[in-house]
């Protein structure tokens, strides 16, 4: 194997220490930072990443609640609960964990939520800040593997990234943020021809596409950056990525693993996104003047 594995647990636990160590600082000011979490009906994926949701806020000192709520819940119920979380001071940010059930729109309730209180970064005002390059709260996500790109040490400036998958959640945004960072980026999806000569002129490759082992050593060029966002599950439990880690790991430079690659970064973003929005909310550093 040639490619240095990006461990991102190790990445996400030193971030989080430096987290901890704000949060603590804020308790001192008489703050403490509230995530609330809305978890809709019984999907074990759901289900899993919000309990290492609230697990996470509790290792750093955010206090969090979740809010479990029957797959029956109707659009309009589900709406008011949010907006009633909407009111409580003590929450600086809510996430609904998607996705949600058909019979409910997910713009409908993620409209809802007020930019302010958006620690996802998925309400229209902060992707279009985010498009602008004006502060917003970030996607998770897509923030997280920048901070693991940078981790690598490398200047994106010019680089040529290759993204593929355009979902709103990773593909779109993470081609954004890569572009502020002066990238040069190629986004690839299920329409795109001749897929492999464009991810073989790519110095950073993100695979977003939840295609178990979608992409091998004829995708990557020696020496690349693959960023594996996918979390697949086969039949025998086993969780792999979009990448055939072992073929592509002999070419790359560096690679994510699954898991243990970009996840943890994805709880750790949200982390920071909370600690933001509790400052934000309580004006940490605002003077009075009079
Ligand atoms: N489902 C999959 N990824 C995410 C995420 O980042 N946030 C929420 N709310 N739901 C998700």
């Amino acid at each position: 194997m040639t490619a240095t594995v990006i461990d991102g647990k190790a990445v996400a636990q030193s971030i989080r220490a430096e987290i901890a160590e704000e949060v603590k600082k804020l308790k001192q000011d008489g703050i403490e930072p509230g995530l609330a979490v809305v978890l809709v009906g019984q999907d074990p994926a759901s289900h899993s990443y919000v309990k290492g949701k609230v697990k996470a806020c509790e290792e750093v000192g955010i206090y969090s609640e979740v809010l479990r709520l029957q797959e029956t819940i109707s659009q309009q119920e589900l709406l008011q609960t949010i907006k009633q979380l909407n009111e409580k001071p003590n929450i600086h940010g809510i996430l609904v964990q998607l996705p949600l059930p058909p019979h409910i729109s997910e713009e409908a309730v993620l409209d809802v939520i007020p930019a302010e209180k958006d620690v996802d970064g998925f309400h229209p005002i902060n992707v279009g800040n985010m498009v602008i390059g004006n502060d917003a709260y970030l996607p998770c996500t897509p923030h997280g593997i920048v901070e693991l790109i940078k981790w690598t040490g490398t200047d994106l400036n010019g680089k040529h990234v290759v993204v593929i998958g355009r979902s709103n959640i990773v593909g779109k945004p993470v081609s954004l943020l890569l572009l502020q960072e002066n990238a040069t980026v190629t986004m690839c999806h299920s329409r795109t021809r001749n897929m492999a000569e464009l991810t073989r002129q790519a110095d950073i490759l993100v695979v977003a596409v939840g295609k178990a082992h979608l992409i091998g050593r004829e995708h990557v060029s020696p020496g690349a950056i693959v960023i594996d966002v996918g979390v697949n599950r086969m039949e025998n439990g086993k969780l792999v990525g979009d990448v055939r880690f072992d073929e592509v790991a002999e070419v790359a430079g560096y690679i994510t693993p699954v898991p243990g690659g970009v996840g943890p970064m994805t709880i750790t973003m949200l982390l920071a996104n909370t600690v933001k929005a509790a400052r934000a909310q309580s004006r940490v550093g605002d003077e009075v003047k009079g």
